[in-house]
């Protein structure tokens, strides 16, 4: 197991070797945008395609099958602290209460949230040199933060967080889900990349709120998926508006309207927004969802309308997906 720690932070996967001096993390390319090949018109793809909702021409490097799982989505943004994680854990508990078996991978090893927000502790078991998932609200959720105990920083070179990652993936035993949710870092850094270049994922989820700088950044995110090959369901607007406690107006504290322009600009579906409320901050603090506590409350059937837009573009997808039969002798 590599799950060590080491000293020292950087939150941007510095590589670091010890005692010689820091060396700058290599810029990182993209093999596949290079090398893959073009992918084929959609709707007319006679390429076989293993698993419903893969996407066709993906790239050819995956490494990781995980059998027991229909739907692997990767929840991304651009910019930090947009409430990725936060859109992340209440997705996963809507599609759970909605009667779907839904995994939750803590993909950001260098600030692992999940376990907090799903209020989860304590180590996970390990059965049959695996380790099984921990339970909560309904959701089966692995995170780097319940291996790796304490407040230490952890540091991660390059190389080593795609390795995390796909650990994360291929030692612990999912079982049978019908979505595994992965929680991405910020960005467009070594584990998304390594993600998508390992796995065969169903699609990527950008979160975003109405901000400019943040849709100038989910956009070029965006841009590193459909590099990659990685179908974008959608941006998920998060933030999008206050509901005034005084007037009962609705206050566009970040803007108005960018992210569905964005998703118009890029040919991305716009899956949905979520409003700035106060009970979502303080349900995430308290690691119970807001989905869990008050399932009927608007904050959580922005949640649950969010979750059935990304079903029905997952279902959209996957149909695309299908192999076209051809009929020998026509
Ligand atoms: N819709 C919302 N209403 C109120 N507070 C929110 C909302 N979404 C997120 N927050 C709060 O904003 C903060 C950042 O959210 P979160 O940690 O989910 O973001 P993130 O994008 O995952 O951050 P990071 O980039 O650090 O991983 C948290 O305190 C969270 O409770
Ligand atoms: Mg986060
Ligand atoms: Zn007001």
């Amino acid at each position: 197991m590599f799950f060590g720690r080491k000293k020292s932070p950087p939150r941007d996967g510095v590589e670091v070797s010890t005692p010689a001096p820091r060396q700058k993390k290599p810029p990182i390319h993209l093999p596949m945008a290079s090398t893959a090949p073009a992918p084929p018109a959609s709707g007319s793809s006679t390429v076989p395609v293993g698993r419903a909702g893969t996407a066709p021409g993906a790239p050819a490097q995956q490494t990781l099958t995980l059998p027991g799982v229909t739907y692997t989505v990767a929840i991304a943004s651009g910019k930090g602290g947009v409430g990725k994680s936060t859109v992340s854990a209440n997705l996963a508990v809507a599609l759970a209460q909605s009667g779907k078996r839904v995994g939750l991978l803590d993909a950001d090893i260098y600030g692992p949230s999940i376990p907090a927000l799903m209020g989860a502790h304590g180590h996970p078991d390990v059965r049959d040199e695996r380790i099984v998932p921990v339970e909560a609200h309904g959701v089966h959720m692995m995170s780097l933060g319940l291996l790796v105990p304490g407040d230490e920083p952890t540091i991660w070179r390059g190389p080593m967080v795609g390795q995390a990652v796909q650990q994360l993936l291929r030692d612990v035993n999912w079982g049978e889900l019908d979505y595994l949710l992965i929680d991405l870092p910020p960005g467009t850094g070594d584990a998304p990349l390594s993600l998508s270049q390992a796995l065969r994922l169903t699609g990527v989820v950008v979160v975003s709120t109405p901000q400019d700088v943040a849709l100038n950044i989910a956009v070029r995110s965006i841009g590193m998926f459909k590099q990659l090959r990685v179908p974008v369901l959608g941006i998920v607007e998060n933030m999008s508006y206050f509901v005034c406690t005084h007037c009962s107006e609705r206050h566009y504290i970040f803007g108005h309207g960018g992210a569905r322009k964005a998703c118009d600009q890029q040919k991305v579906p716009f899956l949905g927004e979520i409003p700035l409320y106060q009970a979502i901050r303080e349900t995430g603090d308290a690691g119970v969802p807001i989905a869990t506590t008050a399932p009927d409350a608007p904050e959580a059937v922005a949640f649950a309308t969010v979750s059935r837009e990304l079903e029905r573009q997952v279902k959209k997808l996957s149909r695309r997906s299908l192999p076209i039969l051809q009929v020998s002798g026509q």
